[in-house]
């Protein structure tokens, strides 16, 4: 259960990188910001490139910069968008599920405030994880 300070700081951690967002090609500027099981603070923004299959959205690149410095866990993630509170995209549903549980909250963000809250589990049943693939090794 994320408080209201704690769903405020990944706002505004979000909020600070959204400037960053390189969406050159789409215009549509992406910021994430994660919390951890140790209680700290990622961000990231979707990062475009000329050979569009290359680009990488922000909550990849939050959640990539968290395990670097040894998340073992992600708590919560916060998506912020200048085109409105969107939800996640399918791979990064997929990426976030490694490292969190059916109850992690996604809050959903514009640059004005939380627009929604839903959870992994909501965003993403069945999901395909470490126990199935591990299966037959
Ligand atoms: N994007 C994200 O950063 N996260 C998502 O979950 C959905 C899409 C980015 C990728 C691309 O740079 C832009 O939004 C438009 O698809």
């Amino acid at each position: 259960m994320l408080s209201s300070d704690q769903k405020r700081e990944l706002f505004e951690k979000a909020k600070s990188v959204l400037e960053n967002s390189y969406a050159p090609y789409s215009g549509v500027h992406v910021a994430s910001a994660v919390r951890d099981d140790r209680g700290r603070i990622f961000t990231g923004v979707n990062v475009e490139n000329a050979s569009f299959g290359l680009t990488i959205c922000a909550e990849r690149t939050a959640v990539t910069g968290a395990v670097a410095q040894g998340a073992k866990g992600i708590e919560a993630v916060l998506i912020m968008s200048s085109i409105g509170a969107i939800p996640p995209c399918g791979a990064c549903r997929q990426f976030i599920a490694e490292f969190a549980e059916e109850s992690t909250p996604v809050l959903l963000a514009t640059q004005d405030g939380i627009e929604s809250e839903t959870t992994m589990g909501e965003l993403f049943p069945m999901a395909f994880g470490l126990r199935q693939s591990k299966k037959g090794c």
